[in-house]
């Protein structure tokens, strides 16, 4: 198998041509992080935000939807704080000319000597074996200790100045740490400068009169200001949830990393309004709740690690991430954040408007506490294709790619292949395909031979390949084959609706 790198451009140039992503604007050369979903990438897409919803929105009776615009008045932007503080510290190689993020390039310094260090401990693991004890180890080995010593003290100096924004500071660290550009290899940094990431444009349509906008940088702020309408006109009692699905934007320094970090992405974000002091074991259940979501996927939970918060945001009192193992390690897919009052509050103060609730069986007003679940779909999207690429070497020597697809999620869920253009079995191929196409996404081929379209079923990871042959039109059975195990089966065509039910709904 290719390394991680090579693998994730695989990926990058499968999705391509197998229609589930593009680059955005491609014929006049791209746009940077930005990309366009195609049609069977459009699917995928959908199937995960239908997933999400249903579970978020229709199981919890407790939780309601909504889909608010993605402008809205630029005051939203100056309580949330994005207008001061939304930013992040950039710094540029005057030789190579790259942008870096200040922070991303220290943290990947401290995660190379966090490297050095897990390597010894495996080393020491593997030589004394069961005996091993790892919290000794680490405490007197004296170059795990060393090295320990430095991610720490470089940990504490880093988060101070950035909290100072000294950024000087930072500037000095990174040349201190001697961090080098990976492009030009060389030390020579420009200042650390902080760069906004909200887009802005104009709204009105007269130059003078036209007022600055922003594109909303996440969709959170669209639950708080409409707490009341949706709490009133749904007669939701706390602890509730408010859940939105949709677009956001940043206008993000470093964006070299395909679905991970674009400029135009999407959220599925849920506010969960609570009593004061209640937060944290809010807070708690949502930790397992959504890391329940996320292995009920069927991806191995050995791919999903929490990420606890040292810095917490002003605003936060716990946050954690669930991070992902993608092709580029393992990276953040999720937050869940306890944000306390912070956002009620500050929309209160700056809008003049009451955000309360009056809880009845306590006759008391108060702000809410709310903790968030914010995940981004484009980085699922990008998990979820990640973990189902395989390249397989089969038994008569022949390569398969194949997309092992959750099969809930899988674009197409079944292929309709007659396997000839005569005899009458495209005719019969098309009965079979109207009666299916209003339960599953079903795709319809007839060019090509057999196996040739086989191959192309597994690459955009559909599970079933069923095939009309003349046996079908004598008995009415047709033969069904397993994506993974590439076996077939012969059915009457009558059981082909429930065994394909059965497999997407497992438990159904
Ligand atoms: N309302 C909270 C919030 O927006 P965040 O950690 O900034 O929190 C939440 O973003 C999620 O949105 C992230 O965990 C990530 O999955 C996704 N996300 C953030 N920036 C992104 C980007 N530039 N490209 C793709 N996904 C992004």
């Amino acid at each position: 198998m290719a390394n991680n790198e090579e693998l994730f451009k695989k990926i990058i140039s499968h999705a391509k041509e197998y229609g589930f992503v593009f680059p955005s604007s491609e014929i006049y050369d791209g746009l940077s992080a930005v990309y366009d979903y195609g049609p069977f990438g459009v699917e995928l897409k959908n199937n995960i935000k239908e997933y999400w919803w249903e579970s978020m929105v229709r199981y919890h009776e407790n939780i309601v939807g909504l889909d608010s615009a993605i402008f809205m008045h630029p005051d939203i932007w100056k309580a949330s704080g994005h207008v001061d503080a939304f930013s992040d510290p950039m710094i540029d190689n005057k030789d190579s000319k790259k942008r870096y993020r200040a922070d991303v390039l220290v943290e990947e310094h401290l995660q190379k000597i966090e490297d050095k260090i897990q390597k010894e401990v495996e080393k020491a693991r593997q030589r004394f074996g069961e005996s091993f004890d790892e919290q000794m180890y680490r405490t007197t080995n004296q170059r795990v200790v060393e090295n320990q010593a430095k991610i720490d003290s470089i940990k504490t100096r880093f988060y101070a100045s950035l909290g100072k924004n000294d950024l000087a500071d930072v500037k000095a660290l990174i040349e201190e740490t001697g961090i080098v550009c990976p492009v030009s290899g060389t030390k020579n940094w420009t200042e650390v400068r902080q760069f906004n990431l909200m887009f802005s444009t104009q709204m009105g349509s007269v130059n003078e009169d036209a007022n600055m906008i922003y594109l909303r940088p996440e969709t959170a702020q669209g639950i708080f200001v409409n707490f009341l309408n949706v709490q009133k006109s749904a007669r939701m009692k706390i602890p509730f949830g408010i859940a939105q699905i949709g677009k956001a934007f940043r206008n993000e320094i470093v964006a070299r990393q395909f679905l991970f970090r674009m400029r135009e992405f999407e959220q599925m974000e849920m506010q969960f309004f609570v009593k004061p002091g209640e937060e944290l074991q809010w807070f708690e259940f949502w930790k397992k709740e959504r890391m329940k979501w996320h292995t009920s996927l069927g991806i191995p939970a050995s791919k999903y690690r929490f990420h606890d918060h040292e810095k917490l945001a002003h605003y936060a009192n716990a946050a954690t991430d669930i991070e992902f193992e993608f092709p580029i390690g393992f990276k953040e897919l999720e937050g869940i954040h306890s944000r306390t009052d912070f956002d009620l509050g500050a929309h209160q103060k700056l809008s003049g408007k009451k955000l309360q609730y009056f809880d009845q069986e306590t006759s008391e007003n108060y702000t809410p506490y709310v903790v968030e679940t914010s995940i981004g779909l484009d980085r699922t999207f990008l998990a979820v294709l990640s973990h189902s690429y395989r390249e397989e070497k089969l038994e008569d020597g022949s390569e398969r790619v194949v997309l092992n697809f959750p099969a809930r999620l899988a674009p197409v869920k079944v292929a309709i292949l007659p396997l000839m253009k005569k005899d009458n079995l495209p005719e019969k191929a098309r009965e079979l395909m109207d009666s299916l196409k209003f339960s599953f996404q079903c795709y319809y081929e007839e060019k090509d031979t057999i196996g040739r379209r086989y191959r192309r079923m597994d690459a955009i990871g559909t599970p079933f390949c069923i095939t009309i042959d003349h046996q079908t039109l004598q008995d009415n059975t047709v033969t069904i084959r397993d994506r993974d195990t590439m076996l077939q089966e012969r059915i009457p065509i009558e059981g082909i609706s429930e065994i394909v039910q059965k497999k997407i709904f497992p438990a159904a």
